[in-house]
């Protein structure tokens, strides 16, 4: 397959263009290094730098001739959704309107996009794991910003034919995560915890999240794009909840160093507990995550002590 991956250069379009390139598939990268760096890619990979909102992308498309896009560009910060959601808009409606009309016009054979939990808002834990017919009541511009490109995504599908896979990944974490953006808990306190510095836990410590390991995403966008079970929406998630606290106790396990966090008051709209099911993605993809919490930590916590061993030197 000729694939293109908008937001190649990015945390998760990293370990996507490793997956994609192992299975011998053609990649192209499209990327305005925003958050991403080109130093995210291996040696040897296509990689344009462009903003998605360029003119110049139907051009892309038009010497691209792709068979798949995987859009993974977009601003990812739910507090810049919330402070200037037309921003947002721009990154991540408009510019998705500008891909999917470009696959539309150049005949791509299916889009892979890359929704999030966030689409789902603060659900009942009663009804955890949430399952993909869950309303959609997202309680950011971010996951209203998701959503919306999900409704455009069907009607394209509708209008004009162009086959779609929605992936909502739950907390995804692994080596080249930034600061900022979705999920961010764990490069932060295994980029601290490497620097030798304290971590905060904001509330009691007994918050879930289901944090999936970004080698097991690349694996489910690769099922998504090889599935004939399209026009679907997937959750890609461990259906697994894990407290912050055990993830401390498992981050000292992986470095071998005593943590005492510091506990301040509860962020205001944080969500309590998250996990979303994976059942209809393990049928229909054939996919299943593969890579336990710890070990996946351990790469996770390798990864940012050898940046901080490289930052002294
Ligand atoms: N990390 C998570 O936990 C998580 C969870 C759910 C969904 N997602 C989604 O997955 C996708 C990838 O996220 P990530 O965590 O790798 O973030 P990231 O910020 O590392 O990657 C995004 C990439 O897109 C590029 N980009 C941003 N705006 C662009 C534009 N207008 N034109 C071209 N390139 C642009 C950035 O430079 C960056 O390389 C995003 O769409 C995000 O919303 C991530």
């Amino acid at each position: 397959m000729n694939i293109l991956v908008t937001g190649g250069a990015g945390f998760i379009g990293s370990h996507l263009v490793r997956k994609l390139l192992a299975e011998g598939e053609q990649v192209t990268v499209l990327d305005n290094f925003s958050t991403g760096s080109r130093d995210n890619l291996p040696q040897g990979v296509k990689c344009i730098e462009m903003d998605v909102n360029d003119a110049a992308l139907a051009a892309v498309f038009d010497e691209g001739h792709f068979d798949a896009v995987v859009h993974l560009a977009g601003q990812t910060t739910v507090h810049i959704s919330m402070e200037s959601p037309a921003l947002d808009g721009e990154e991540n409606v408009i510019g998705s309107i500008h891909v999917l009309e470009q696959a539309r016009r150049t005949k791509v054979q299916r889009v892979i996009f890359a929704s999030t939990a966030a689409s789902y808002g603060d659900v009942a834990e009663e009804s955890l794991p949430i399952v993909e017919s869950e309303p959609l009541h997202p309680m950011s511009f971010y996951g209203l910003s998701k959503v919306t490109v999900e409704h455009y995504l069907r009607l394209y599908q509708k209008s004009f034919g162009l086959d779609f896979v929605i992936l909502r990944f739950a907390n995804v974490y692994g080596e080249r995560q930034g600061n900022g953006g979705e999920g961010g808990v764990i490069s932060i306190f295994a980029e601290r915890l490497a620097e030798g510095k304290a971590l905060a836990i904001y509330g009691d410590g007994e918050q879930t999240r289901d944090f999936i390991y970004a080698g097991d995403i690349a694996a489910g966008i690769y099922a998504a794009l090889c599935t004939e079970h399209v026009n679907h929406a997937y959750n890609l998630s461990t259906q697994t909840e894990t407290s912050l606290k055990e993830l401390v106790a498992i981050l000292a396990d992986v470095s071998g160093k005593a943590i005492e966090p510091r506990y301040f008051e509860a962020r205001s709209g944080d969500i309590y507990k998250s996990m979303l099911a994976n059942g209809r993605a393990r049928r229909a993809l054939g996919w299943a995550p593969a890579v336990s919490l710890h070990e996946g930590l351990r790469r996770t916590y390798d990864y940012f002590r050898m940046r901080a061993v490289q930052a002294k030197e």
